[in-house]
């Protein structure tokens, strides 16, 4: 049981004082800010590892970024940095080192766990799946009749499906468009019919991924998807060996479901499932994009890895957004934080993050066990812009309720068509400006409209933004994209001083739904126990189920 190493949040003294600056800053606008600093747009930026934010439409001076500052290092922030490349076991209610910094560290680095340097593994793991992904993209890999793969259906949930489909999406411009990928996670069956339906099983390869190998959904899935290979293949289990293969820490429970152990792609348990997307649980990814490309993602990673290990608090932009985070979300009360990629390929990037932030920092106890007593984890939500302008946007402009946003942007289209860049980035200019700046009731006058209809038409403005913005979306940059959200995340929690490593809120709702399945298979009524308005609704399922 971890013992209470530092004062707690609220009583730190950088806390107390952040609490006295806000009565001041919560009151200025950010036309004033900008007002009384002509070069605050150019001086409140970071610039590193192929990524620039600026972060100065945020409400904050240079003393906020001071105390926040100072607060991290209060907070012992460097040392839990420095813990989590060390690998020491900082996922305390699991026991687990955190070592997902190991997966993308190059092949001459030194990674000591347990006395083991575990980079040698983690390469060999990526050389083999390197040669699993070359023979399938080439055809090499044929499936039980001979034919080659022209389909790949990666199996798993959460973390073993987010960051395989967020990738996919997003460096679907590099990808083999010969090969069609799909990814099924859910239970509901359509998930899955859906993802064959048009797909013929002598050329499809299922991927089952699953750290524990033990997920309800996964499994369940994974044997569906195992009788709609055997229907058409003549029942033959030697079939499997062709169009199956497993990532996964459990090496029993995938050869228990009839897999060899040569279609095994291990990764380790100090990955945790939603940091596991450049570990095994990324072969699909690396079957669409090809290994070379797999690596700049990996180099991407390791990129602002370094810069989060090693630059300093204050030019730090994986420290600097985690801190903006926490003024937002503990000072001003804020509840979530919208990620607006403008960028169509980074459509699911914002459901990949919410599992990332959410599942890690949704807690609400300290290390220590104690309740924590101030807001943990915000929300994280978002859409692609343009498309999100034109529906909840309204609400972030002109709505009562505060919404710091990041802004995604990319240099260079992927695909030049016309205008449309300079069309896409000038709204994303001007949605930052327009939530900053606003427009007052006076600007809304002189336009002539009418006293009446003036307050509706009015903006408040000093609506909070950060812009991240890079050349081009690239594995690389997506690399460093999410890499950036992670240790965004890792700020977060070391400050919140909370587990940012476990997860055991999903174990409740998982343990009563396998005391509810057999309560809805069993033919004879069972004897409910729940409280009344569970029973009532396993009672009317079971009886619409019947009248069909
Ligand atoms: O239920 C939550 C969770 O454990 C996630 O943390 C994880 O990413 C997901 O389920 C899938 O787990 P697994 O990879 O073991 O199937």
């Amino acid at each position: 049981m971890p013992t209470a190493r530092i004062a707690p949040l609220t009583a730190r003294k950088a806390w107390r004082a952040l609490l006295d600056h806000h009565k001041t800053v919560s009151r200025v606008h950010l036309k004033k800010l900008f007002e009384d600093d002509a070069a605050r747009g150019e001086r409140m930026t970071v610039e590193a590892a192929g990524l620039f934010l600026d972060y100065s439409k945020n409400r904050i001076t240079g003393e906020t970024l001071d105390l926040l500052v100072q607060l991290a290092e209060e907070s012992e922030l460097r040392k839990r940095i420095d813990a989590m490349f060390a690998g020491e076991k900082i996922n305390v209610t699991e026991d687990r080192a955190v070592l997902h910094t190991a997966l993308r560290s190059p092949k001459d680095a030194s990674i000591l766990f347990n006395g083991e340097n575990v980079v040698p593994r983690v390469h060999a793991v990526l050389d083999k799946m390197a040669g699993f992904a070359n023979r399938v993209r080439t055809g090499e890999w044929k499936g039980y009749t001979g034919k080659r793969i022209l389909n790949v259906i990666n199996v798993g949930i959460g973390g073993s499906d987010l960051g395989p489909v967020m990738a996919y999406e997003a460096l679907k411009y590099y990808s083999d468009r010969s090969i069609t990928f799909r990814f099924v996670s859910n239970i509901d069956g359509s998930d899955f019919s859906e993802a064959v339906r048009d797909l013929n099983p002598c050329e499809t390869l299922f991927i089952v991924s699953s750290k524990t190998f033990t997920t309800l959904e996964t499994m369940t899935n994974a044997h569906a998807a195992r009788d709609w290979l055997l229907a058409a293949l003549g029942r033959d289990l030697n079939a499997v060996g062709k169009h199956f293969v497993a990532v996964s820490t459990n090496r029993a429970k995938v050869s228990d479901f009839g897999m060899d152990s040569e279609n095994i792609f291990e990764f380790r348990d100090w990955v945790g499932g939603r940091y596991s997307m450049d570990s095994a649980i990324g072969l699909s990814t690396m079957i669409a994009i090809g290994p070379d490309n797999f690596r700049a993602m990996l180099d991407g990673f390791h990129e602002m890895d370094e810069h989060f290990r090693t630059a300093p608090f204050e030019k730090n932009i994986p420290v600097v957004m985690g801190l903006l985070a926490i003024w937002y979300n503990n000072f001003f009360g804020a509840q979530t934080v919208a990620v607006l990629p403008y960028e169509q390929y980074l459509k699911r990037f914002p459901a990949y993050l919410q599992q990332l932030t959410m599942e890690s920092n949704g807690k609400r106890v300290t290390l220590e066990g104690n309740e924590a007593g101030y807001d943990t984890g915000p929300i994280y939500w978002g859409e692609p812009g343009t498309n999100g302008q034109h529906s909840f946007y309204q609400l972030i402009h002109q709505g009562t309720r505060l919404i710091p946003c990041d802004f995604i942007a990319f240099a260079s289209p992927l695909n030049p068509l016309g205008r449309h860049h300079d069309i896409l980035m000038a709204n994303l200019f001007a949605q930052t400006e327009a939530l900053a700046f606003g427009k007052t009731a006076e600007e809304v006058k002189a336009d002539g409209v009418e006293d009446w209809l003036a307050p509706h038409r009015v903006f408040e403005g000093n609506r909070p933004s950060n812009t991240i913005f890079a050349q081009r979306l690239t594995p690389e940059t997506l690399g460093k994209l999410v890499a950036l959200y992670e240790h965004s995340v890792f700020t977060q929690g070391a400050i919140w001083d909370i587990d940012s490593f476990d997860q055991w809120g999903v174990e409740l709702g998982k343990a009563l739904a396998q005391r509810i399945i057999p309560e809805l298979e069993n033919t004879a009524e069972p004897g409910l126990s729940h409280d009344s308005s569970t029973n009532n609704l396993i009672r009317r399922y079971r009886m619409m189920k019947e009248a069909l």
